[in-house]
């Protein structure tokens, strides 16, 4: 197990008064903050804000334009950070695009396949029941542009991936398999390597959404052999508003780009335009420069703790909850159960009360969970539910923080019943 403690220490928000449970004494029972929504946003070290303020206090620029030192050590320091992402998931630093987010990169993709003349009337996507809104409703609007069939491999009764459906629905007229890495509800992890094998197979792409393994398990682009795979900062410690996509770099330079503007262009004349190459074809307009220097000092944050150290801290909480959760009378586990393929999601409900007033009840006893469908409609009503509420678990959460929800859902069903 991780210390705790002391990585509590390196996160703000855990010291001194933020760390204090902000409800009314009234009506708390715990006194501190416990950080349970880890699958909404993540929060951010020291380092890496000091990181972000650094930019801003003493070397902003714009990149890539200016010949003067105060530019020159903008450009480096966002060319620095882009290596170090790519390094973190095992990329070439020019296989690696920054995006707004992890839903910008899949917008992004999805825009650059059809401009690129991928598709044709009648191709296949296929996807599955797990997506997050972001991978899927971009990916249902491209089917509706260019009258592809979407099609959803389903899960099974103890919540995993249908594989033997992937293996029918993925067919010939199969040009893109899209699909999530890790639920967002269930905490379930999806074998990467079989479902971009299955991909190849036909000839057909893969795309990966990675948003919640990155940061939590490694991630190595080149042992998954797929061909996009995109994720966000906000969610491994790193900042908001900042995400990557990355592309095989023969892809890269064959896709036309989805979005246009400055800083993309070898040259523009008359009517026409000639893009640069990639990562610069993808990324118009100034980038988020103190984001994206975030980004890679979360990425050295998170190197230097070392992603197998934390993988398997997630995955003992993630444990020591199920065994707790799974014996609490009138609780319904919606997760993942066996936590060696849960990457520390767990949505539950609480008979007789709705997931809003369990998570608001719980946010009195300074403990934040998210209650909703987490955009993941389709996957939460293939469950049987409208919503749930969602413990999610990082780097910083301890084996007492689980005992405080469990305390806390005590509270829950005291009001309940
Ligand atoms: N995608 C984020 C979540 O699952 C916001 O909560």
């Amino acid at each position: 197990m991780l210390d705790t403690e002391t990585i509590k220490k390196d996160f703000p928000i855990f010291s001194g008064k933020n760390g204090k449970n902000p409800a009314s004494p009234r009506l708390r029972r715990a006194s501190k903050l416990v950080y349970l929504d880890n699958s909404a946003t993540s929060q951010t070290p020291a380092f890496v804000v000091n990181a972000e303020v650094e930019y801003y206090k003493k070397y902003r620029a714009n990149v890539a334009r200016g010949l003067y030192p105060l530019s020159v050590k903008a450009t480096a320091a966002y060319d620095e950070a882009r290596a170090k992402v790519a390094k973190f998931i095992g990329a070439g630093t020019r296989e690696v695009i920054f995006t707004a987010s992890a839903t910008a990169s899949s917008n992004m993709l999805a825009y650059a396949l059809e401009n690129s003349g991928f598709f044709r009337e009648g191709d296949e996507i296929v996807t599955t029941i797990m997506e997050h809104h972001s991978m899927l409703v971009p990916l249902q609007e491209l089917a509706k542009r260019k009258k592809l069939k979407l099609k959803i491999i389903s899960m099974t009764p103890e919540r995993e991936l249908d594989y033997s459906e992937a293996e029918k629905l993925i067919t010939k007229k199969t040009k893109l398999v899209a699909f999530t890495a890790v639920s967002n509800v269930t905490g379930t992890i999806n074998d990467m390597k079989r479902l971009v094998l299955l991909a190849k197979k036909v000839g057909a792409y893969s795309a990966i959404d990675a948003t919640q393994a990155v940061g939590h398990m490694p991630v190595d682009v080149k042992a998954i052999d797929c061909d996009f795979l995109f994720f966000s900062g906000h969610k491994m410690c790193g900042p908001t508003g900042i995400g990557a996509l990355y592309g095989k770099k023969e892809l890269l330079e064959k896709l036309h780009p989805g979005f246009f503007g400055g800083g993309m262009v070898e040259e523009v004349i008359g009517n026409d335009t000639f893009f640069a190459t990639s990562p610069s074809k993808f990324e118009a307009g100034t980038p988020n420069i103190a984001g994206a220097i975030g980004f890679g000092a979360a990425c050295d944050y998170l190197d230097n703790i070392g992603m197998a150290k934390i993988e398997k801290h997630i995955r003992e909480i993630t444990r020591y909850a199920l065994v707790k959760m799974a014996k609490i009378q009138g609780l319904t586990l919606y997760s993942e159960l066996n936590a060696e393929k849960n990457a520390g999601v767990i949505s539950f409900l609480v008979h007789g009360a709705h997931p809003h007033d369990t998570s608001e009840i719980l946010a009195r006893h300074g403990i934040a969970t998210r209650a909703g469908h987490h955009c993941a409609q389709p996957l939460v009503k293939a469950m049987g539910e409208y919503a749930v509420t969602r413990a999610s678990f990082y780097l910083y959460n301890s084996k007492e923080d689980v005992d405080e929800l469990i305390k806390g859902i005590g509270e829950v069903k005291k009001v309940f019943n």
